[in-house]
């Protein structure tokens, strides 16, 4: 496991922010949650250029709602700016099986290929992305995107599938806080999750702060 422990969610963010330059990615997968907000503010102050953005997962929820990930990301990391090449979901459609195919769609024009890189969180179930353990979504391997019901939280998502992931030639999961430290302590000891289903076998950086990592 190639892995980075960092002091504070700040260290980490500004490493991160430092290996997705040196890497000169011209394709990246954006990660939803909480973990990488400072991450973006640090990249929208310097917004690497040429780059095509993709949203990894999003709630299936109106853009102006607080959980909306494509509203975070734009919010943060194009904060001077909105990218032409950014693709995301589009939730107005209200219905999550027709945003997914909409995203593919959307995928095959703008010619995108495997991604360069795929920045990744860790739920503490050991989800990622909008793979949630005991949902199938894991078990898809065909196609760029699908819709996915969350029993547990009682919500619709839209998420890329593990292929994507795993196909992207690097993998950046971040991981922050007390909360993920048994996940974190888990996955050391060799358990499955779909974090793991996605990462293993295939390079993949992890980088975590302290309290994730006790
Ligand atoms: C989402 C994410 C999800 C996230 C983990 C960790 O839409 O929530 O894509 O996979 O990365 O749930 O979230 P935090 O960074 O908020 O802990």
């Amino acid at each position: 496991m190639n892995l980075r422990i960092f002091e504070t969610l700040e260290d980490l963010s500004q490493a991160a922010a430092r290996a997705i330059r040196m890497s000169n990615a011209k394709s990246i997968g954006l990660t939803g949650g909480s973990t990488p907000k400072r991450l973006y503010e640090i990249l929208s102050a310097s917004l690497p250029h040429d780059v095509t953005w993709v949203l990894v997962d999003e709630r299936y929820v109106p853009k102006s709602d607080p959980q909306s990930n494509t509203a975070m990301i734009e919010r943060t990391l194009f904060a001077n700016g909105v990218p032409d090449r950014w693709l995301s979901f589009d939730t107005s459609l209200n219905d999550p099986a027709a945003t997914a195919r909409k995203f593919e769609a959307e995928w095959h024009e703008l010619a995108i290929g495997d991604l360069d890189l795929v920045l990744l969180g860790c739920g503490d179930d050991g989800h990622t992305a909008s793979l949630f353990p005991g949902t199938g979504a894991i078990d898809i391997e065909d196609g760029i995107a699908t819709e996915v019901y969350v029993p547990r939280l009682e919500q619709w998502r839209v998420t890329i599938t593990k292929p994507v992931i795993r196909a992207a030639k690097q993998r950046i999961v971040m991981v922050s806080g007390s909360s993920k430290a048994k996940v974190i302590a888990d996955i050391r000891n060799g358990a499955q999750f779909p974090i793991t289903q996605v990462t293993e076998g295939v390079e993949t950086w992890w980088f975590l702060d302290k309290d994730a990592s006790l």
